[in-house]
Formats: structure tokens, C-alpha cells, sequence
């Protein structure tokens, strides 16, 4: 992550923004002709939490419209329109794109799907799109109808939320995540602990996404959203018994404190660092006459089915046997996992009537789900031609994206999000 020195930040902040002061204690938005609370730019708040606001920069949640994140850019575009045009419906529903919620809530709040007009449209999920929300009502609307991402809370129009409310008044504190300097916090500030120190802040944008077929394609999985569910069949009949669990929150993994404050990375599938904290990969080999054969142990340590979420994730296991020169003699797929070893591909198989694989808008039902689930251990077999081979080697790759979606929008992202990120390996010489 870049990090400017502290002069840089003031004077980039200076030079970006409307304006250095913050609002005062006394005065409401209204009165002060300042702009309202959910159209403060995060670079404001980042005046006094400056490394949470480095931090946020650095995340996903400030990349998340289709301006800033090319993935989502380019399925956006085919799905809605352009993202700095005015009244842009969703193609199928023919509806203001429910996308926006999620992606870009600020600019859902106030409706509008022009993403350049105002600078917090374009942080996405930025200080305020949190920071302002009073309670969750849940993604089930009364009519039965979701209500997904901003639509799912309440939110203040005078004051900020916190965990714990800044109670010091008008005395000089430092702020959580600023530098040593004394600040008077001049912000109106609220205390929601049930609320942030919760899931719930999360759920309504990560709990599950649906398509215009009202198939779910992204979902958090059960656990953590506190059940258990038990498939068992009674007289032949499959039944589903849910029961209530204790499940840990997302801010436990995603939020911790670091240097004295919460650490606001929050980071996912695009940290290669936090890829490699998901499966523990091993592996021995027995040798026979004439047989070697490699056993490799996938162990998804967490609550999260592995990947989750977005339904083009996937996990490609690639197990390759190597001379004493250290050529590759053997693999156990060359081109296509998918087509020539499927079990070495762990994805959410979306699919069409005719069973076709399709992408998620398109998507009628799903075809199969061979993704890790939550502490799963998964063990595979492979039997490798001995002659010559004196080391196997086990790698398991993380993909943001699937091979049949690199060749359609491939040519729109920079290498990076192309790129298959190391979650393990494994080396067994014989
Ligand atoms: C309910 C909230 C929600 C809605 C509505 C939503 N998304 Fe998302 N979207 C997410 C979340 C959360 C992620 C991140 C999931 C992950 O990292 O696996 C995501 C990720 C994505 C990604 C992957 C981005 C990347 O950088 O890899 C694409 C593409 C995407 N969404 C497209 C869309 C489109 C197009 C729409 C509208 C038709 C939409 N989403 C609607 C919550 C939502
Ligand atoms: C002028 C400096 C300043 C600015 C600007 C500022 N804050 Fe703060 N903030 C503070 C200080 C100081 C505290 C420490 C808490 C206290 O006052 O006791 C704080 C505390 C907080 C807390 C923790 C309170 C809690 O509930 O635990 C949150 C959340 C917060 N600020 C969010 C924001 C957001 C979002 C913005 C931008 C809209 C913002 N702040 C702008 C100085 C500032
Ligand atoms: C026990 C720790 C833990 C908990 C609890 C947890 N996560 Fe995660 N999560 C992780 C780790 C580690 C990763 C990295 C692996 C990855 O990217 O799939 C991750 C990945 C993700 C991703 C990216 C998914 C992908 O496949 O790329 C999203 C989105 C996410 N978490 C959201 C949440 C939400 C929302 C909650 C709460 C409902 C939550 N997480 C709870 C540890 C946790
Ligand atoms: C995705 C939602 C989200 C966004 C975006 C977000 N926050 Fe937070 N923030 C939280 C949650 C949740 C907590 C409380 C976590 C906890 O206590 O476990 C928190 C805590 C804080 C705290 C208290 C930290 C402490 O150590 O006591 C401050 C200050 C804060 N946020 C400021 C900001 C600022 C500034 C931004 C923008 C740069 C921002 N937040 C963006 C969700 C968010
Ligand atoms: C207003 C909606 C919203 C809220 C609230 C929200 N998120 Fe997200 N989150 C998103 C979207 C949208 C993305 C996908 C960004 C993208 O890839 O384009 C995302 C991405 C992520 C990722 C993946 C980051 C990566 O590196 O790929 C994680 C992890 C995550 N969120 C965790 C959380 C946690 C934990 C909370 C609660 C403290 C939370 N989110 C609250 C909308 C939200």
C-alpha cells in the first residue's frame, strides 16, 4: 500500500477537497450550509484517522464501483450501463440497478447512478456509507421482495456511529488511528455497539446476492450467520433441522486491532496475503513396483466455504512430477483443470436449463458445487507415472476469476487480478 508522508496527505487533501474544517459539534449540517453527514468525503474523516483512512484506501470497499474496480467495471457495463451516465437501468429488471446498493451505496442513497457527479459517489463503501447507520432491518423487505446493501439499514442524518460513541466532548483527544496530535473531535458522535461490534454491520451487503432469475449467486454460507443446518432423511424424506450456534463475528477475522485501533484493511480475495490463510495444504507419496502415488490433504481452516461469495472464485490444485534436472515430466492437467482433472478444480458450477455453464446473471440454477466447505478435509489421489520422477510437487492457486471469463473480459484488467495467487504448496522428493 503507497503511504504519503504526513505533509503529502494534508497538502493532497487540501488540494482534493472542498474543505479542511470539520463540521462543529453545534452546528447541523443544514445550518451550516455544509454538505449532509453521508456526503462527508472520507479524505475529512481521514484528517484525524488518517492511518484507518490509508488503511480504507487500500480496501476493496474504496475500489468497489464500477469507476475504480475493473472486474466489477466490466460486469457492470454489460449488465447495467456506463457508470458516469445518469438513469441507468439494470437490462433485465429494467430497474435502477440494484448493483449500486452494494457497490456504490452513497450514490444508491440518493438514487442517482451518475458515479462521477460527486466524489463520495465513487469511494464506494466509504467512512460514512458505515459510519451512519443506526440498525439493520434485515434483507427481507415486508412485501417479500430483498432489500439488499444500503436498503437494509437506518441511518442518522446528524450524527456519526461508532462502536462506542466519542464521549470526550469538546476536550483534545487523539483520534483512534491519527497521528499523536491532540484533535477536538468536532463531529457529533454515537454509540452502536450491538450494531458494529456485530455481523450485522456486514451482512447487509455480504449475506447473499441474487440474479434477475432470483437465483442466489453469492452467498456467505450458513455458519456464519449463527446455524447449523443438518440435512437427515426421516422415512426417506429429506429433512433440514437448523439449529442457533454461536458464530464468530466478521470484524473477529476481518477487523482485528492493531497498533491500538481497528485495522480497517478488511481484506478478502484480492490480498494474496489473506489467500494463504485459508487452506493448509499437505501431501506424502507411497511408492510401489512400478506405482508411485501421491495423497494430497486439503484442510479449509475456515468457517467460510473456500472460495465463497462472488461465484467465479476458484481453487485449482496443480500437481507436477520433476526429474533430478527439475523438469516438469508429468502434470496432472496442461491447458483446462475443468476438462482434464476436474476434481483439482473447487468452484460453484453456475449452469443454464440445458445444464450449460454460464455466467452469474445468465445463471437458471447450479450445476454443482465442488468448493471446500467450512473446515472441510478433503483428500485426492493421484497416481503419477513413476519413470524418472524424483520430486512431486502439490501447489494450490487462488483465482479471482474463472478461464472462460479471463478470454471475455480479459483484455479490460491489468495482470494482476489475472494472475493465480499462491495459497500453498507442497514438495515430497522420493
Ligand atoms: C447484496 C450486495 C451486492 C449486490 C446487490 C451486488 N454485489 Fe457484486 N459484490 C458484492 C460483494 C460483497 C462482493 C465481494 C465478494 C467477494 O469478494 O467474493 C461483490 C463482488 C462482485 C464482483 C467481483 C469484483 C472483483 O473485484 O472481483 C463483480 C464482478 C460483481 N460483484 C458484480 C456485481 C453486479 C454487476 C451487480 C449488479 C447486477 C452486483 N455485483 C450486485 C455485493 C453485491
Ligand atoms: C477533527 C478531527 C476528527 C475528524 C475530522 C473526524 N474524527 Fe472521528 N474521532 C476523532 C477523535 C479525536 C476521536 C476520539 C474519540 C473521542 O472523541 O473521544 C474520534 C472517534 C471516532 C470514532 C470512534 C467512536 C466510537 O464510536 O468508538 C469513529 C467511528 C469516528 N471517529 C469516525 C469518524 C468518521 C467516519 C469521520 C468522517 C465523517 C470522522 N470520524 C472525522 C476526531 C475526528
Ligand atoms: C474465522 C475467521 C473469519 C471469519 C469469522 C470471517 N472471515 Fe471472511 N475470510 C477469512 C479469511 C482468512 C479469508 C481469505 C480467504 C479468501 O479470500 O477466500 C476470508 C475471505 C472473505 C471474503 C472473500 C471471499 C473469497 O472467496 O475471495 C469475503 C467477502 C469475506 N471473507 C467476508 C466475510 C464476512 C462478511 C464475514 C462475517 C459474516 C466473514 N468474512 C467472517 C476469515 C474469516
Ligand atoms: C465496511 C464498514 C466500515 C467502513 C467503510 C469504515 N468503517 Fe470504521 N468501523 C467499522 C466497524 C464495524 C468498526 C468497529 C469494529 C470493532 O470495534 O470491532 C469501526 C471502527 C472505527 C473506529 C474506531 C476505531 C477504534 O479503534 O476504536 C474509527 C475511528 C473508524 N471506524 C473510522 C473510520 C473511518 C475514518 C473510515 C473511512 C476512512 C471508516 N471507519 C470506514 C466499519 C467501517
Ligand atoms: C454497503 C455494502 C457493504 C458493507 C456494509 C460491507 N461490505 Fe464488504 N464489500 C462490499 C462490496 C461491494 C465488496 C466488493 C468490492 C469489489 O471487489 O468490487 C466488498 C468486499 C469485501 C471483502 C473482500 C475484499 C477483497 O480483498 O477482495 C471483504 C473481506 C469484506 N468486504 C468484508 C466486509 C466486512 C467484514 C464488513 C463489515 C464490517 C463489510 N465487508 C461490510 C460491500 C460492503
Amino acid at each position: 500500500m503507497a503511504v504519503l508522508g504526513k505533509q503529502g496527505l494534508t497538502f493532497a487533501l487540501l488540494a482534493l477537497f472542498w474543505s479542511a474544517a470539520p463540521l462543529s459539534a453545534s452546528e447541523t449540517p443544514a445550518e451550516s450550509g455544509r454538505p449532509p453527514l453521508n456526503h462527508v468525503p472520507s479524505a475529512n474523516c481521514g484528517e484525524c484517522h488518517q492511518d484507518i483512512y490509508l488503511q480504507w484506501q487500500g480496501s476493496m470497499h474504496a475500489k468497489s464501483t464500477a469507476l475504480t474496480d475493473p472486474i466489477h467495471g466490466a460486469v457492470y457495463r454489460m449488465e447495467a450501463g456506463d457508470p458516469s451516465e445518469e438513469g441507468v437501468t439494470h437490462k433485465v429488471t429494467k430497474s435502477f440497478p440494484a448493483c449500486l446498493q452494494c457497490h456504490a451505496p452513497i450514490a444508491a442513497r440518493d438514487k442517482t447512478t451518475k458515479l462521477d457527479a460527486k466524489p463520495m459517489y465513487a469511494e464506494g463503501v466509504n467512512c460514512v456509507a458505515c459510519h451512519t447507520m443506526t440498525a439493520f432491518k434485515g434483507i427481507q423487505g415486508e412485501d417479500g421482495k430483498l432489500t439488499l446493501g444500503a436498503s437494509a439499514y437506518e441511518y442518522s442524518k446528524d450524527s456519526l456511529i461508532g462502536p462506542e460513541g466519542a464521549f470526550n466532548g469538546n476536550k483534545p483527544v487523539k483520534a483512534p488511528g491519527g497521528d499523536n496530535e491532540p484533535k477536538v473531535n468536532a463531529f457529533t458522535h454515537k454509540a452502536n455497539a450491538p450494531l458494529f461490534k456485530s455481523s450485522d454491520i456486514c451482512l447487509g451487503c455480504h449475506q447473499t446476492m441474487v440474479n434477475p432469475q432470483k437465483l442466489a449467486v453469492c452467498t456467505i454460507g450458513d455458519l456464519l450467520l449463527g446455524k447449523e443446518v443438518k440435512e437427515t432423511k426421516v422415512k426417506g424424506k429429506e429433512v433440514k433441522e437448523t439449529r442457533d450456534i454461536v458464530a464468530p463475528t466478521c470484524q473477529s477475522c476481518h477487523m482485528p486491532v492493531v497498533n491500538g485501533f481497528v485495522s480497517h484493511e478488511i481484506a478478502g480475495g484480492h490480498d494474496p496475503e489473506k489467500v494463504r490463510k485459508s487452506v493448509a495444504l499437505s501431501m506424502f507419496t507411497t511408492e510401489g513396483e512400478n506405482k508411485l502415488k501421491a495423497t494430497i490433504i486439503l484442510k479449509n481452516t475456515l468457517l467460510h466455504t473456500m472460495p465463497n461469495s462472488a461465484p467465479f472464485r476458484n481453487l485449482v490444485l496443480k500437481v507436477t512430477a520433476l526429474n533430478d534436472k527439475g523438469e516438469v515430466v508429468w502434470s496432472n492437467f496442461k491447458e483446462d483443470p475443468d476438462k482434464e482433472d476436474p476434481q483439482s478444480l473447487m468452484i460453484l458450477k453456475l449452469v443454464n436449463n440445458e445444464g450449460q455453464p454460464v455466467m452469474p446473471p445468465q445463471a437458471t440454477k447450479v450445476g454443482g458445487d465442488t468448493r471446500l466447505k467450512p473446515g472441510e478435509k478433503r483428500v485426492l489421489y493421484y497416481n503419477v507415472p513413476p519413470a524418472g520422477v524424483k520430486t512431486v510437487r502439490a501447489e494450490l492457486y487462488y483465482n479471482l476469476i474463472t478461464k472462460p471469463m479471463k478470454e471475455k473480459i480479459g483484455d479490460k484488467l491489468p495482470d494482476e487480478l489475472k494472475t493465480p495467487a499462491l495459497v500453498g504448496r507442497a514438495e515430497a522428493g522420493l
